[in-house]
């Protein structure tokens, strides 16, 4: 990823934490996070006893930059931007915004991993990077996750706290190490970073075949009533998954309906919304105090694009002939 100092751990929401505890965020912080994210972006908030404040998304289907200049108070500690589903957000507004206002910006990559922005490997422009290496990602240890910085600093606080506190020094033997704050355990463990150092020299290759298999579809849906999630001007997307827009919810369900008929799938939206909308997060009281009981509403410019998102997975091996079936089955739906 070009940057000097990265620490591998057990899980992309651990990985979120770990760069929350490098910042010292503590209790009532904020921490501004966008609307479309899975709930560990949240949870890692929550987790750090610091209040998640929600950005709308825009058509990037990833945090909107106006609104997030709107959400920026005294008390806002860190930016969590997310690159969700493989597409690079804003990055060029969002920094500069977290920039003019001091506040460090901290990228959920864990569906970004091997995707570009400007030539700069996502998870590496803002000051801290997170991915994720679960069974889902592009490139997976079973479960697991790292964290990136340019800053020796961070990464210094970061490797204690994920290790107890431990500020490890090669010259002594591990029970005389220092420590200047409590941590936890978020170690990875060897083996799966054995299996890592080998998902690694795939993952250039994965991301190829990705992009390869997201243009063929596009080619084939490209005459059909649908308006493709937006990408920002230099982006190079991992097209894990390939997301339109269609003209409401009812439609989204009927090309979900049809593309399952067929032995195709979708991913994560219109079916799994629940896990990915912290509208629907009513279950954290940290939200519903901030925004009110109506949650459901209470991020109405996110709520309407992903109600009439419809995402395609995308692997390296796909069904035969799938551009054409998809066509066909997006075509009867529509
Ligand atoms: C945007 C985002 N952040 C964080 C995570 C958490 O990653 P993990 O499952 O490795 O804990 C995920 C997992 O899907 C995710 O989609």
């Amino acid at each position: 990823m070009k940057v000097p100092y990265a620490l591998a751990v057990t899980s992309g929401t651990s990985a979120l934490r770990v760069a929350l505890a490098a910042l010292e965020i503590k209790e009532n912080d904020e921490i501004i996070t966008q609307s479309f994210t899975f709930v560990a972006t949240a949870e890692a908030i929550i987790e750090s006893r610091a209040i998640p404040v929600i950005t709308e998304i825009d058509k990037t289907l990833n945090m909107d930059p106006k609104d997030l200049e709107k959400k920026i108070t005294d008390k806002t500690k860190a930016i969590i931007v997310v690159h969700m589903l493989g597409t690079p957000a804003r990055l060029k507004q969002i920094k500069a915004i977290a920039d003019q206002h001091d506040i460090p910006l901290i990228e959920d990559t864990a569906w970004g991993c091997g995707g570009y922005y400007n030539d700069i490997p996502l998870g590496t422009y803002g000051e801290i990077g997170t991915y994720s290496f679960d069974f889902a990602k592009t490139m997976t240890t079973g479960e697991g996750g790292m964290v990136v910085f340019k800053d020796k600093k961070l990464y210094d606080k970061a490797a204690a706290w994920h290790d107890h506190g431990h500020e490890n020094n090669p010259e002594f033997p591990r029970w005389e190490d220092s420590r200047s704050s409590s941590g936890f355990n978020y170690r990875m463990n060897e083996m799966q970073g054995a299996v890592g150092l080998a998902q690694l020299k795939k993952l250039d290759f994965v991301v190829k075949e990705q992009r390869k298999n997201a243009k063929l579809i596009m080619d084939a849906i490209s005459d059909l009533p649908v308006e493709m999630r937006f990408a920002p001007k230099g982006s190079y997307e991992t097209a894990d998954a390939l997301v339109f827009l269609v003209k409401n919810n009812n439609i989204a369900r009927k090309c979900r309906d049809a593309l399952l008929e067929a032995g195709l799938g979708t991913k994560i939206l219109p079916e799994a919304i629940t896990w990915h909308f912290a509208g629907t997060w009513d279950h954290m009281p940290e939200l519903v105090n901030r925004n009110g009981k109506d949650l459901t509403n209470a991020f109405p410019i996110s709520l309407e694009l992903l109600n009439r998102s419809v995402s395609l997975p995308i692997s390296v091996n796909m069904i035969e002939n799938f551009p054409q079936k998809i066509e066909k089955a997006l075509g009867s739906a529509l």
